[in-house]
């Protein structure tokens, strides 16, 4: 058992945690929508028009607060014109970067805002920049929002729907570095300023445009869009980040040994030195925090499962991915004055999981978890908390404790992971500038290669936990490989 020392104060705030932090990526993708989120109304899987009711249930119970839609990669060949109106009269494509399936788009605009309201969360589109136009996003957006007579308004109305929707997220493109255009950071600034252009403010609606950023370390793109991009017309830049320590040795996702663990962690910790200095960056150009950081995909990436389709990126979740998943929504929360959104990818079948189906069988992944775990993060505000720590690998960034802590209606939740694979971890924790009696605490825990199955689909939940709480000192002992959450009131 290892002892360490923590200490948060209330009363120093960090800013607030915007409840999107804790968003959600669905591209068009094996079977991310199709056969996963969307079976379609004549299904004999219970459904609300086509949409799935279990995960609509499972989305809403971690209040899941933005989708990203329809991609990723898919994004910048998406038509949206093909995926409205009847739907045998819907036009067919080639979705060439995921397995070349043909597209039937019978999930398109309408079904995807209804999956919206049926959760309750905000729509995020990411628009066609690679191989759309101007004209085809901005006739999108006068689509979805324009609450009057137009032939937009009007062809949405024909098709059932007479009220507009709101539409706050836009996305302008998607790694247009790469599948999206492999441009120049120059050029797609200039694109991006006259796309955004015609993207207009309807009817009260006021949209939050979100710039395409950098793939991870790549400063040269975000100082470019900070020299060129301005808050008048961007909102936010876009940051993709993936866990893979080695592209061409993922691995699957169930196996592995400790040293492939903790390379994974470092990778994943890098989350944080990628953030400080995407946000030193911003900083310089940026100094009232006008434009936010939105790390739209994010996770683990291993290779598919065996016997499927390598375009699909099927894989299983462990408690290896609750534990990247408990770490890095950490790091989120400590830097929530600048990031403002990120998404998991992907929300159903698709890399890190939090939703995974088979037929009818349906089973909440470890990193499922991890979010109804942090769920009582959203809307708090970030508080100090500094938690004394000791690397697990020589010259690896493995801090074995990960923690994070906010206060919201007088209730503060620390969350804490010890991604140790050995030792238990004792905590004592003083915390300054806030007054609690009770105490309350819930825990993930098992062995790290434990994960949920159709056939075993709660070896890995949560359970009711005990933590101490003593005047201002809280103690609590963090089991090997753990993710716990705590409530003081
Ligand atoms: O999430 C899978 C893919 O990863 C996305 O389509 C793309 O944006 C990224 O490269």
């Amino acid at each position: 058992m290892k002892h360490f020392s923590m200490l948060i104060n209330a009363k120093d705030k960090i800013a607030h945690i915007r409840p999107e932090i804790y968003g959600h990526f669905s591209e068009h993708l094996g079977r991310c929508i199709y056969n996963g989120i969307y079976v379609g109304e004549n299904s004999s899987i219970p459904n609300v028009n086509g949409i799935r009711s279990d995960i609509v249930e499972a989305f809403k119970n971690i209040h899941l607060p933005v989708l990203r839609w329809p991609g990723g990669c898919f994004a910048d060949e998406y038509h949206w014109k093909d995926g409205i109106g009847e739907k045998s009269g819907r036009r067919k494509m080639v979705n060439t970067n995921w397995g070349g399936v043909t597209e039937d788009n019978s999930f398109g605009t309408h079904e995807f805002m209804e999956l919206c309201e049926q959760v309750g969360c905000q729509p995020y589109i990411a628009g066609n920049v690679g191989s759309g136009t101007v004209q085809e996003l901005a006739e999108w957006v006068e689509y979805m929002t324009f609450d009057g007579v137009s032939p937009l308004a009007d062809l949405r109305k024909e098709n059932g729907r007479e009220k507009p929707w709101s539409l706050k997220y836009l996305g302008i493109g998607n790694e247009n570095w790469g599948c999206g255009g492999n441009m120049r950071p120059e050029y797609y600034a200039d694109e991006y300023k006259r796309y955004q252009s015609f993207c207009k403010d309807y009817s009260g609606n006021h949209l939050f445009k979100i710039a395409c950023g950098p793939s991870a370390g790549d400063y040269n793109w975000m100082e470019v869009m900070m020299k060129n991009l301005n808050k008048n017309h961007t909102r936010g830049i876009a940051l993709h980040f993936y866990s893979i320590p080695d592209w061409d040795k993922k691995g699957l996702a169930t196996e592995f040994n400790d040293e492939q663990y903790y390379t994974l962690l470092s990778t994943a910790n890098f989350m944080e030195p990628l953030l400080t200095r995407h946000t030193e960056i911003m900083n310089r150009y940026d100094p009232k925090n006008e434009i936010g950081l939105v790390v739209d995909e994010w996770g683990c990436w291993f290779d598919v499962e065996p016997g499927t389709n390598p375009g699909f990126l099927y894989q299983q979740n462990t408690m290896r991915d609750a534990i990247v998943a408990a770490l890095t929504l950490n790091i989120f929360n400590r830097h929530s004055k600048r990031v403002i959104m990120a998404n998991l990818a992907q929300v159903v079948n698709v890399l890190q999981a939090i939703i995974l189906t088979e037929g009818e069988k349906m089973v909440k992944t470890p990193t499922y978890h991890v979010f109804d775990l942090y769920k009582e993060h959203q809307d708090g505000e970030a508080v100090y908390c500094f938690c004394e720590n000791t690397n697990m690998v020589d010259g690896k960034d493995t801090p074995m404790i990960s923690s994070s802590a906010s206060v919201k209606d007088g209730v503060m939740t620390i969350t804490l992971a010890n991604c140790s694979l050995e030792e238990d971890a004792e905590i004592s924790c003083s915390i300054a500038g806030f007054q609690g009696t009770d105490v309350g605490a819930r825990i993930l825990t098992n062995e790290v290669h434990a994960f949920n199955d159709f056939d075993a689909p709660d070896k890995v939940k949560i359970e009711e936990y005990h933590a101490d709480l003593n005047g201002d000192i809280l103690t609590v002992t963090l089991p090997a490989c753990s993710i716990v959450s705590i409530t003081v009131r």
